[in-house]
């Protein structure tokens, strides 16, 4: 659809004016998680886990806008975990129908998750957006989000 083309297009822009400059990882996630959120009407929830360094092969909650997130999730469980392992966008139509999910809310009935990589190339976090909607996701959604999720990290120092 052209209009959401347009939004993500509007989008990526705030989303890099706002974090120009700004060093901080932390600041860089919440802004897209925000700006994100305030654009799309129908994302339910939209934030970030993100790879803890303690924990190489789980997740921890990051910034995000919407209701309560489970804190941790493991590389290869649900939806973040898919994406995290796989290092590949994975959408998901009917969350129901995937094998494993993490109903953090049962709302939740469509998902999309992008993974963030940092300028190193190496997993950092991974971008998770949840409708109420069945399949609420399309390519224009993936092409949207990985565009803004590859210019996140690019200067960021933390
Ligand atoms: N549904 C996700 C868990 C995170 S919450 O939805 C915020 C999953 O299966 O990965």
């Amino acid at each position: 659809m052209k209009e959401k083309r347009e939004t993500y297009a509007r989008v990526a822009k705030e989303v890099a004016a706002v974090i120009d400059g700004e060093t901080s990882a932390v600041a860089r996630y919440a802004t897209a998680a925000c700006l994100l959120s305030e654009a799309f009407g129908d994302f339910y929830w939209t934030g970030f886990y993100l790879v803890d360094p303690l924990k190489p092969q789980e997740l921890v909650i990051g910034p995000y806008q919407g209701t309560l997130g489970c804190l941790r999730i493991p590389f290869g469980k649900g939806v973040c975990g898919a994406a995290a392992k796989s290092l590949k966008t994975v959408l998901v139509e009917d969350v129901h129908k995937f094998s494993g999910h993490i109903a953090c809310d049962s709302k939740t009935n469509s998902e999309i998750v992008v993974p963030v990589f940092n300028s190193e190339g190496q997993l950092a976090a991974v971008l998770d957006v949840d409708s109420t909607s069945l399949a609420a996701f399309d390519q224009d959604d993936k092409i949207g989000l990985e565009a803004i999720c590859k210019n996140l990290l690019q200067d960021a120092l933390s």
